[in-house]
């Protein structure tokens, strides 16, 4: 038996335009041939302000547009170039359809697959349809091999990364139940959005058709260095959204463990360093110095241990030149202050207390480096120390 859903058989097109005007009256006009005439489709542009002037070229189109009983055009003008993720959001604010199909307007996107993607969703009563070029019989035309390369990797990222099982997440061209979004909270960021929300809805049925990609003839293609950075913190984003949360660590001991041996790997990583950079600049490119490389690999070794600690040890991501700065400022400083508790106890316990200097040194290195972690913990990261 068919489930019944509430279902007013209407579907609403996302199309996000920016700078389009080559394109966007001849894909308005090709939907309107192809869509089923069985179904009432409303058409949704939502327009950034593209300076070529696509929003007013649609405005003056609709102004003199035959009215169509199935098929109506709506634009959406927003302010300023937003990203193409918040584009479709807005779109998706403003579809009446329970069906809501998003595609490019640069006929990348051919609109006779869009029967198809509906007709999966309703014959088949899936909740995702998803236009693949990385299923069999799907392609990609026109595209260099290296953006063929930043879309497999990018591919991959998110199938190993996310845990998603379908071919191609990073499509732009796709269909789905309106209900499913609901509730959920979709962040936008970047190009991605259909992997948004294939993460964020775990568990809905999804089915891929096969289609051929074929690169814009007309236009430029608004994919920058942006995008690709945007794409890289949204996944890890949606990373840290999939953890479940009973197995993120509440034991406060276990989690200052975890990050002091962490801090640990880390001093062992810039030891590494110091050595590996120290060498380089005695034998390898000039001839230094032994103490001048020393003071390069003293300093290469300081900055590592800063990176790996901010990013990893306290998973501290915002990486704003100012903030990061200070910190970096306060960390060079207690590693100095460490390395000088390190040579007054080496000296201590050799001295003194009368102990082999390999085990004075470990002594000394473990009780410096453990105080650091516990400085750069409270001071430099701003943590309390068991938290
Ligand atoms: N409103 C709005 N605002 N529209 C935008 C923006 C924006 O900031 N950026 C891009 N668009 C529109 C473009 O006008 C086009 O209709 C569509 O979004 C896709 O942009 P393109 O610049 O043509 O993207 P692409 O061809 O490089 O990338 C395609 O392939 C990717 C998969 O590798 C798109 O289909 C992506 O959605 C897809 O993820
Ligand atoms: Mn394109």
């Amino acid at each position: 038996m068919l489930k019944q859903r509430n279902e007013n058989n209407q579907i609403s097109i996302i199309i996000p335009t920016y700078n389009e005007s080559e394109n966007i009256i001849k894909i308005l006009r090709s939907i309107g041939e192809i869509i089923p005439k069985n179904i009432i489709t409303q058409a949704i542009v939502v327009d950034d302000n593209s300076p070529d002037g696509t929003g007013k070229l649609v405005e003056d189109y609709l102004k003199n547009l035959k009215k169509m009983a199935n098929y109506t055009i709506e634009i959406i003008h927003r302010k300023a170039k937003d990203g193409l993720g918040s584009a479709i959001l807005r779109g998706i604010q403003q579809a009446k359809g329970d069906t809501i199909v998003v595609m490019d307007s640069d006929f990348s996107h051919p609109p006779q697959i869009i029967p198809k993607l509906i007709e999966s969703i309703k014959k088949y009563q899936c909740d995702i349809a998803i236009a693949s070029r990385y299923i069999k019989g799907g392609k990609i035309q026109g595209w260099s091999i290296k953006r063929k390369l930043i879309s497999k990797f990018a591919t991959l990222i998110a199938k190993k990364g996310l845990g998603i099982n379908t071919k191609d997440p990073m499509s732009g061209f796709f269909a789905f139940k309106r209900n499913i979004i609901k509730g959920l909270n979709i962040d936008a960021i970047g190009y991605k959005i259909l992997l948004e929300i294939l993460v964020k809805t775990k568990g809905v049925s999804i089915k891929e058709i096969p289609y051929t990609f074929q690169d814009r003839k007309l236009g430029a293609s608004k994919l920058d260095m942006k995008t690709i950075t945007d794409y890289y913190k949204s996944v890890w984003k949606l990373y840290r959204y999939g953890k479940p949360l009973e197995k993120q660590e509440k034991r406060s001991s276990v989690k200052f463990l975890s990050k002091a041996s962490r801090f640990y790997t880390v001093g062992a990583s810039g030891f590494a360093v110091n050595y590996m950079i120290s060498l380089l600049f005695i034998g390898g490119i000039s001839n230094m110095w032994y103490l001048h490389a020393n003071i390069i690999g003293i300093i290469a070794s300081i900055t590592t241990n800063f990176i790996f600690n901010k990013a990893w040890t306290f998973e501290d991501r915002d990486f704003r030149i100012k903030k990061t700065m200070s910190q970096y400022g306060k960390f060079a400083m207690f590693s100095s202050i460490g390395a000088l508790v390190q040579l007054g106890m080496v000296y201590f316990l050799v001295d003194s207390a009368e102990l082999v200097y390999p085990l004075a040194l470990i002594l000394a290195v473990m009780t410096a480096a453990f105080g650091n972690f516990v400085f750069n913990k409270k001071w430099t990261f701003k943590e309390k120390i068991i938290n």
